[in-house]
């Protein structure tokens, strides 16, 4: 159901949760201060409530409402990055409610690059929770149409038209000491962090669900391996030859499959998906693809990996998320 902005601010101050566009991804809004309407969240995407969610603010002026620390590093992103795909995890206010930052300590905030999220946000006057608009551990939403696939019609979706960003922001975790680490890769890459921060981040945390990880960093949750999920069954490719031969493989055996395939090169003989070689492409369009690719309800998803370069950090993390 769509909804117009005068009544996506009436129905976030009346406690009810709105799909709201924002350059990276839609997000399920709700207001921040109200536990009540946070429920709503969590039980319309079937999330674990010890799963935190970001809060989108305003302007960094609304930082102190929330954090304890604004260190002058967390500082420097926030200019240099915000409005835009830049979440930062700081230590939170003691009055900052648990059911939003799922039981952490710290809590994540964002200033979205969006002209109507953040008309939204002035005009509600509130600051808003909103986790990817959709159910927990499938694909995100990048149109208003994606959100109702996903969530169902009886969802109140403000259309903003597709998502510029495509895949979710960057999460940076800083310490009141001024120490900071990277928590999900986004299209604001490590380098460009390392770039203003003037320094390295503290140490590395693996993106993976191994146990290592689990005791190296209880402190980035949701950061596990089925996530982003589309629910045809999807094989990853890092060789296009390999692609190829699975795919006759599949044909011969009956199964139907489609291809997601980056830049040129050899076809498969099944339905194609070609996004260009370019990272910041690739990822305004992966997700769309993706839903696309997954509506046509076939046997396999084959999936062309990128090269494992720096440009392409975040991209692989999403696609080897969604492979499981
Ligand atoms: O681009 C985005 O970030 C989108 C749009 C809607 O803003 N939002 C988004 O939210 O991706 P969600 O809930 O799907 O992912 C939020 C991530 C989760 O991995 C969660 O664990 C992490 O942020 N997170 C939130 N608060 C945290 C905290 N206090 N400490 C560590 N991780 C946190
Ligand atoms: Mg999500």
């Amino acid at each position: 159901m769509r909804v117009s902005l005068e009544e996506a601010a009436a129905r976030l101050q009346n406690g009810e949760v709105v799909a709201i566009p924002t350059e990276t991804v839609y997000g399920l809004a709700a207001d921040a201060t109200n536990d009540v309407a946070l429920a709503k969240i969590f039980s319309t995407k079937q999330r674990p409530a010890d799963h935190p969610l970001i809060v989108h603010i305003s302007d960094a002026s609304q930082v102190a409402d929330w954090a304890s620390a604004f260190p002058e590093l967390a500082k420097k992103l926030a200019q240099a990055f915000w409005p835009g795909a830049l979440t930062l995890i700081l230590p939170a206010k003691a009055h900052v409610s648990k059911v939003v930052r799922g039981g952490e300590p710290t809590i994540a905030l964002r200033v979205p690059n969006h002209p109507i999220a953040l008309a939204l946000l002035k005009l509600s006057g509130l600051s808003v929770a909103a986790p990817s608009a959709n159910l927990f551990t499938q694909l995100s939403p990048t149109t208003a149409a994606h959100v109702e696939t996903g969530l169902g019609d009886a969802i109140p979706v403000l259309d903003g038209g597709a998502c510029q960003v495509g895949i979710e922001s960057t999460i940076i975790s800083v310490s009141a000491d001024g120490q900071w680490q990277l928590l999900r890769p986004g299209m604001i890459s490590e380098a460009d962090i390392a770039c203003v921060a003037g320094k390295p981040q503290e140490a590395k945390v693996a993106n993976d669900d191994t146990e290592a990880f689990q005791k190296l960093s209880p402190k980035a949750p949701g950061q596990h391996a089925l996530h982003y999920s589309p629910r045809t069954p999807l094989l990853l490719f890092s060789d296009r030859t390999l692609l190829l031969r699975e795919c006759e493989v599949l044909t011969k055996a009956n199964l139907q499959c489609a291809a997601l395939l980056f830049g040129e090169g050899a076809m498969p003989s099944c339905t194609v998906r070609q996004l260009s070689n370019q990272p910041a492409e690739v990822a305004e369009q992966l997700y769309s693809a993706l839903h696309d690719l997954d509506a046509l309800k076939l046997d396999r998803l084959l999936v062309e990996l990128p090269p494992n370069t720096p440009a392409w950090t975040a991209v692989l993390d999403r696609l080897s998320r969604a492979g499981g």
